[in-house]
């Protein structure tokens, strides 16, 4: 019984994120425009971040701020991080990961 208990509490908090959904969503408004703010792109060409891996968007976020990720149509993103913080990476990635894909 305690183990269901405890299986419970670990189900509700759910997978360990390290920001802030709700500063992500508010963060995020800058993004909709291509992105979406439900994380579905708005147009061709521009990546649906729904439900994709934290990790994962996090070092995108941090490679296109450092401009080691390159091609293809990276620069769009240079100026959309470049001033951000570890922190404001943090609670994007958060928020778009917490999304339904
Ligand atoms: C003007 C349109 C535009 C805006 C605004 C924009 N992006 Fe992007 N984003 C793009 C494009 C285009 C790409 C694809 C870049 C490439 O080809 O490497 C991209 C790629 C990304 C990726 C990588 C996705 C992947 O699958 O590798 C992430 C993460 C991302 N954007 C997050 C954001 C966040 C967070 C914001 C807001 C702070 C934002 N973007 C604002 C156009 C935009």
């Amino acid at each position: 019984m305690k183990y269901f208990m405890l299986l419970g509490v670990l189900l509700l908090s759910g997978p360990a994120f390290a920001g802030d959904i709700d500063v992500g969503k508010a963060g995020a408004t800058v993004c909709a425009g291509c992105h979406g703010i439900d994380g579905k792109s708005t147009a061709p060409g521009f990546p649906n971040l729904a439900g994709q891996d934290f990790l994962y968007l996090k070092n995108q976020l941090i490679n296109f701020r450092n401009k080691s990720r390159t091609g293809g149509q990276a620069a769009v993103m240079y100026g959309m991080v470049s001033g951000l913080s570890d922190e404001d990476i943090d609670n994007l990635a958060t928020y778009f990961s917490s999304l339904n894909p």
